[in-house]
C-alpha cells in the first residue's frame, strides 16, 4: 500500500466485513504449535508483519512448517511441525520487528533453553521496556543482558539456563508479561503462579489448555505445573475483534449505518469495546456461534445511532487497551464527554498512545485535556480533515483513517501508514471498497 492513506467523510458505514485473523491468537499459535509434539493445522494465521516475524524466529529455531495457503512472507493456513520442545540454536540474531508481544513471549521461551539467543526489534521495540519480564525471569534463574541505548531495552542477550518455578505477583496487568512467565513455566520443575492486578486477555491460558497443558485459573491467580506434554493440535484462529473495532466504532457513531463483522473472536477478555460502546448507547449485538480451541467466535452486528460519553471504569481499561486510540475518536464525536484514566500504559505502546492520539484529535479541532494516566474528551466535535502522522504506530493510522471518514467537512491525510501491515494486511482495500458502498 502507499504510505499516505487519504479519506474524506462518508455518509455511513455500511455492508458485511471479515477481518484478518486475531494478532495475539496467531503469535501464541505459532510458538506453541512449535513446541508441541507433532503436526498442527494451523488456519487463518494472521498474515502480518508481527505475527510472521514470531513464525519466522520459530524457523530459525528448528521448527519446520509448510504453508498451504497463502505465502511464506504472508501465511494463512499451514502446517506446523513441533519440535517436542527441542528448539535447537539460531545462530542469527532473532528479529520481533515492531512487536511487543513477540519478544516478551519469546524471551519466556528462550530464557529456558540449553543454548543463547539474541533478540531485536525496530526502533520503537528497542525503545519499550523489558524489564518487566526480565524481573520475574531472573528471578526464575534467567539471564538476560539488555543492550539497548535506552537502559532496560531490546537488543535482549539471553543466555539459556534452568529455571524454577516461582509466584509472582505481576505489579501491572499485562497478557505479555503474563504470557511470558507462564511460557518459562512450563520448562520450570514445579508449580509456576501469575497473580494478576486485574483480569488480563486470555489467551495463553485457552491456547494451552487446547494443547493440552493443564493451566488453572482462580481469581486472577493463574498457575500451571512444568514439564507437561504440549500436545500437537489444530487451530482456526478467528478474526481480530481489535482489527473490527476500527469499523464497529465507525458504524456504531454514525446514524444511518449498518454493518455486519463476521466469523470474529468474541473472547470476554478482549470485548470491552462493545460494552463500552453499549453504555454509550450504541446498537450493537454480538453472537457467538460456537467456541473453537476454546476461543469463542462469531458475528458482531452494528447499527448507527448518535452515542454519548461515558467514564470508562479502571477494571475495563486492560480489556479496551487496544481500543482506546478509536474510542477516542468516538468520544470527540459523542455527546458530552468521555473520561479515559487509569490508562498509562498506554504511554509504553507502540507510541505513547495518549500523546500521539491526543494531537492527532487536536489537530482535528476536538477539545481534550492530557493526564498522566488518560484524557477527557469534549463531545460534540466536529471534525475537521486535517494532515496527520500516523507516528508509524498501525492502531493510530486506523483510527484516524476513521476520523477522517467521520469527519464533518475536508479530506484528512495521515503519512507513514505502511505500518498497518503489523497487525492489518487488506486494510487498505476495506477502506476503499467501505468508501465505494
Ligand atoms: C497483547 C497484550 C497487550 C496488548 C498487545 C497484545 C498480547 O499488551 O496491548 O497489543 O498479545 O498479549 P500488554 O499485555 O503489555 O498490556
Amino acid at each position: 500500500m502507499s504510505d499516505t492513506i487519504k479519506v474524506g467523510p462518508i455518509k455511513a458505514i455500511s455492508g458485511e466485513l471479515a477481518v484478518p485473523g486475531d494478532k495475539s491468537i496467531s503469535h501464541r499459535v505459532a510458538i506453541l504449535a512449535g513446541l508441541s509434539d507433532g503436526t498442527c493445522r494451523v488456519e487463518n494465521f494472521l498474515p502480518s508483519e508481527d505475527c510472521v516475524n514470531t513464525l519466522r524466529a520459530m524457523g530459525q529455531l528448528g521448527v519446520r512448517y509448510e504453508v498451504e495457503r497463502g505465502t511464506v512472507d504472508a501465511p494463512l493456513d499451514m502446517k506446523i511441525h513441533g519440535c517436542r520442545g527441542e528448539l535447537r540454536v539460531a545462530n542469527v540474531n532473532l528479529d520481533c520487528g515492531n512487536s511487543g508481544t513477540g519478544m516478551r513471549l519469546l524471551a519466556g521461551v528462550l530464557a529456558a533453553q540449553k543454548f543463547d539467543s539474541v533478540l531485536t526489534g525496530d526502533e520503537s521495540l528497542s525503545s519499550r521496556p523489558m524489564g518487566r519480564i526480565m524481573k520475574p525471569l531472573e528471578e526464575m534463574g534467567a539471564k538476560f543482558e539488555a543492550k539497548g541505548a535506552k537502559p532496560g531495552c531490546a537488543p535482549l542477550h539471553i543466555t539459556g539456563s534452568e529455571l524454577n518455578s516461582i509466584c509472582y505477583e505481576m505489579p501491572m496487568a499485562s497478557a505479555q508479561v503474563k504470557s511470558a512467565v507462564l511460557l518459562a513455566g512450563l520448562f520450570a520443575p514445579e508449580k509456576t503462579t501469575v497473580v494478576q492486578p486485574a483480569v488480563t486477555r486470555d489467551h495463553s491460558e485457552r491456547l494451552l489448555n487446547a494443547f493440552g497443558v493443564t493451566v488453572t485459573t482462580k481469581d486472577n491467580v493463574i498457575s500451571l505445573y512444568g514439564k507437561q506434554r504440549i500436545r500437537s493440535c489444530d487451530v482456526v484462529v478467528p478474526g481480530d475483534i481489535s482489527s473490527a473495532a476500527f469499523w464497529i466504532v465507525a458504524a456504531a457513531c454514525r446514524p444511518g449505518s449498518k454493518l455486519l463483522i463476521t466469523n470474529v473472536g468474541l473472547n470476554p477478555t478482549r470485548t470491552g469495546l462493545i460494552d463500552v460502546l453499549i453504555r454509550m448507547g450504541a446498537h450493537i449485538k454480538d453472537i457467538v456461534l460456537h467456541d473453537e480451541g476454546g476461543e469463542p467466535r462469531g458475528n458482531v452486528e452494528v447499527v448507527g445511532q448518535e452515542l454519548h460519553g461515558v467514564e470508562i471504569r479502571p477494571e475495563e481499561v486492560p480489556n479496551i487497551i487496544d481500543e482506546v486510540p478509536i474510542l477516542a475518536v468516538a468520544g470527540a464525536l459523542a455527546k458530552g464527554k468521555m473520561t479515559i484514566r487509569n490508562a498509562s500504559e498506554l504511554r509504553v505502546k507502540e507510541t505513547d498512545r495518549i500523546e500521539t492520539t491526543i494531537t492527532n484529535l487536536r489537530a482535528m479541532d476536538a477539545q481534550v485535556e492530557e493526564f498522566e494516566d488518560g484524557m477527557v474528551i469534549q463531545g460534540e466535535t466536529k471534525l475537521k480533515g486535517a494532515h496527520l502522522k500516523s507516528f508509524g504506530d498501525h492502531r493510530i493510522a486506523m483510527a484516524f483513517s476513521m476520523a477522517g471518514l467521520l469527519a464533518d467537512s475536508g479530506n484528512t491525510l495521515i503519512d507513514d501508514c505502511a505500518c498497518v501491515n503489523t497487525s492489518y494486511p487488506g486494510f487498505a482495500n476495506h477502506l476503499k471498497e467501505m468508501r465505494k458502498r
